[in-house]
């Protein structure tokens, strides 16, 4: 890595900031070169850098001056003004929120699936990223759809409360204790009670559409993932906010073009970078949330078909919400596009 990019890491007090800071001091990357940023709340504040801790500044258009790379870990909102403030102080940027993702003239970079999207030609200064849904269902077709060919993905994601941010795990942690104590939650970031609960809502739902925004979102994010293929396969399906603090976990029913025995299945997933196959289910060995803590892998397994419909694949998958599915994604795009020549 050039020694004199310096990487401004917004959202630096969030999930996924906190992870994002934690890969870059993973890869060596100076404490010197990384700045930290969040909105007037956290100025001030200290975040860990490996065993150094850096000052949260105030993002403000002329603090990216300077910079060679900004990740914008921060709310669809922010990252609006802010992405073009750091591309007009002459910075590379991604963004991990959903601002840009319907944007056509921003490239949708998904690491490891389409990262020579980073080396092309684009418009601007800025790429987005797919959500952690997205990014843990396209890792499972794509080596199917290699394979056998996929015509549709159904997906349903049991999401921790870590999708909503810190604020999110303080509200699990608030209702669970309020339950214990016998007293009913008055419950804020999420629509119900989702402590001992499941809401099948995860954020506002689309305008005049009986899905949400969250669901809606990985269905256009495969699309334009996908587009290269002429017969790009569909991902649909249910968001769910469970109680857990960290990982998703996804049941995934995918629909094969040509049909191939559950064996042949598991070998084509095998075959991906991006997946762990954890498929041994005599000895209990399946993916899980509590097993996915900071692996840059998707975990799958639980395979199965059933004669009847030997097209359709079901299986059973998991992955790190904040950092295989949003901190890795930024640093591994940031990392690369900040190679580019200026
Ligand atoms: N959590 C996940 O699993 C996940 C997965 C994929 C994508 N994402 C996306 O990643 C982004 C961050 O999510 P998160 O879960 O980390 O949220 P979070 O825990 O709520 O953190 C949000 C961060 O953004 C900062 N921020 C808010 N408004 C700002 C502003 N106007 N200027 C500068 N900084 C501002 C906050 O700083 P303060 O401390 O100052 O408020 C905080 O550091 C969101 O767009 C989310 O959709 C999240």
């Amino acid at each position: 890595m050039n020694e004199n990019l310096k990487i401004a890491v917004v959202g630096a007090t969030g999930v996924v900031g906190r992870e994002v800071l934690a890969a870059l001091y993973a890869r060596d990357v100076p404490a010197e070169q990384v700045r930290a940023f969040g909105s007037e709340r956290s100025k001030g504040l200290e975040v860990e850098y490996g065993e150094d801790s850096l000052e949260v500044e105030r993002a403000v258009p002329e603090a990216f001056k300077g910079m060679g790379l900004v990740l914008l870990a921060t709310p669809a909102e922010a990252s609006r003004t802010l992405a073009p403030a750091a591309q007009a102080a002459g910075a590379w940027v991604v963004d991990v929120s959903s601002a840009f993702r319907s944007d056509g003239n921003v490239p949708l970079v998904l690491p490891g699936f389409n990262t020579e999207l980073l080396g092309a030609t684009m418009k601007g200064r800025l790429v987005c990223l797919p959500s952690a849904v997205t990014t843990a269902s396209v890792h499972v077709m794509e080596p199917l759809r290699r394979a056998f060919g996929v015509v549709r993905a159904q997906v349903t994601a049991m999401m921790s409360v870590s999708s909503a941010g810190v604020r999110g795990v303080a509200e699990l942690e608030k209702q669970t204790a309020d339950l214990m104590s016998g007293r009913e939650p008055d419950p804020s970031a999420f629509p119900h009670r989702v402590g001992f609960n499941l809401v099948p809502q995860v954020g506002g739902f689309m305008v005049g559409s009986p899905w949400t925004e969250e669901e809606g979102g990985w269905t256009l994010e495969a699309a334009r993932l996908f587009a290269t293929w002429g017969d790009a396969p569909v991902l649909a399906g249910t968001a769910v906010q469970v109680p857990s603090f960290y990982g998703h976990g996804l049941t995934l029913n995918v629909q094969l073009k040509k049909a191939g025995p559950v064996e042949q299945v598991r070998a084509a997933l095998k075959t991906s970078p991006a997946l762990k196959v954890l498929d041994t289910p005599g000895e209990r060995i399946y993916p899980m949330p509590m097993l996915v803590t900071s692996d840059p892998t998707v975990h799958v397994g639980r395979v199965r078909a059933f004669p009847q419909a030997p097209e359709w694949v079901t299986l059973f998958a998991a992955v790190d919400n904040a950092t295989r599915g949003a901190a890795l994604n930024l640093v591994e795009a940031g990392l690369k596009l900040a190679e580019r020549p200026v």
